[in-house]
């Protein structure tokens, strides 16, 4: 696969530096950052960058007005933060591909204000889908179903299957909501970042990637889980896990009675699920924690070429490089996790090395989003 990486590293390093400065701030649930308080805080302007806005009635309002005239509104979602456009245009679906860099075929998610409006987009609905539904929507679960006739093929990758979740969030249900009122079907949506690249779970993370390709960024502080949507996909015998993601195995046995197969090679396409994706620009190696004490033990001379990403190893006392220490539990690293892997990204070092995850069930999201990241090939 051809990684457009070029693209990515020479793009915006000004407000690059925005994002990183303001990385320390201390965020504290629905306290927003600004466009103008990037301005007062970094000394740089923005002007001509676009608008990152307060969730507010009016900008909310705005945003859904912007997306039914076809434009990009990036919102956050209890996972990661989406780049939304209208789900029934055609014209506004290609932007959506265009300013990813994403390939035609890869589908979208289709987000909607409440299962409802489910059949206006799935043909059948199985009854473990609609299990799941209840169970989990609004919520971090995304269903493959059988798509309706009339869905347009630029979303589905011509695929005979739609994509579909009900989002957890106050702000991406205020946006949904308001979009149905104006008309609106569903708001496809992929994660708002470039093709490959680190998911964005802030809207500074947005602006990094996009500047003003999309039209408004609505910002809702980080994202409470930080990794994308389990996708299960019923479009077969059995349910099937397609993406594992912030919703475990464990809960979704709980509800369908036993846990999803593992999607075989049958399973419809999910580039999520292609080798190398959600990758840093710099060469990303992950490592067992013995192999991480080895290879640091082995370093000798300048250190300032590596950044590391431990979360129970400990900085030796003579590493002069990059050091994160991601938290030790499983929910609380995959909250930081993309965060981590853009700032460590920015530093410009040679490698990252990233000491491997525990191997329990509830880091299965976390390594398979880690195993891509660091995939050579
Ligand atoms: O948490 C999430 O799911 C986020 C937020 C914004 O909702 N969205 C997200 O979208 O992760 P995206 O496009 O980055 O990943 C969606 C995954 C892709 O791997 C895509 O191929 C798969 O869902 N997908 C979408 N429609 C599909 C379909 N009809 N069949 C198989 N896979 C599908
Ligand atoms: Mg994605």
């Amino acid at each position: 696969m051809v990684r457009p990486r070029r693209l990515f590293s020479t793009r915006l390093p000004a407000l690059q530096k925005v994002c990183d400065s303001t990385k320390s701030v201390d965020w504290d649930g629905w306290d927003f950052t600004h466009r103008d308080d990037l301005d007062a805080r970094t000394g740089l302007s923005c002007a001509g960058w676009p608008m990152i806005a307060s969730p507010t009635p009016d900008s909310i309002d705005r945003a859904a007005r912007l997306l039914v005239s076809g434009r990009l509104v990036s919102f956050p979602t209890e996972t990661v933060y989406g780049l939304g456009a209208n789900a029934r245009n055609p014209d506004a679906i290609g932007r959506i591909f265009a300013a990813k860099g994403r390939p035609a075929e890869h589908p979208l998610i289709v987000h909607l204000a409440s299962a409802t409006a489910l059949p206006r987009w799935a043909r059948t609905i199985p009854a473990g889908a609609r299990a799941l539904a209840e169970a989990f929507w609004p919520g971090p679960l995304t269903l493959i179903l059988p798509r309706a006739a009339d869905v347009p093929d630029a979303i589905t990758g011509r695929q005979d299957s739609i994509g579909l979740r009900v989002p957890n969030h106050p702000v991406a249900l205020a946006l949904l909501g308001r979009f149905a009122e104006l008309g609106g079907e569903g708001v496809a949506a992929p994660s708002a970042n470039r093709f490959g690249g680190v998911s964005a779970t802030t809207a500074q993370h947005v602006a990094a990637d996009f500047g003003d390709e999309v039209a408004m960024i609505l910002d809702g502080g980080p994202c409470r889980h930080g990794i994308e949507s389990t996708i299960v996909g019923f479009t077969g015998e059995e349910p099937e896990l397609l993406r594992p993601g912030a919703l475990s195995v464990e809960q979704l046995a709980r509800v369908l009675g036993r846990p999803p197969a593992a999607a075989g090679a049958e399973a419809p396409r999910a580039p999520g699920s292609l080798a190398a994706h959600y990758a840093p620009r710099t060469p990303a190696k992950l490592m067992p924690r013995e192999e991480l004490l080895a290879a640091l033990g082995r370093l000798g001379g300048p250190t300032g070429h590596i950044a590391v990403l431990a979360h129970s190893v400990t900085q030796p006392p003579l590493f002069e490089g990059t050091w994160f220490d991601a938290p030790a539990h499983d929910a609380a690293y995959a909250h930081d996790l993309y965060a981590n892997l853009r700032a460590l990204d920015a530093r410009e070092a040679d490698e990252i090395w990233i000491e491997a995850p525990p191997d329990g069930p509830e880091w299965s999201a976390v390594r398979d989003r880690l195993r891509r990241a660091t995939h050579r090939g």
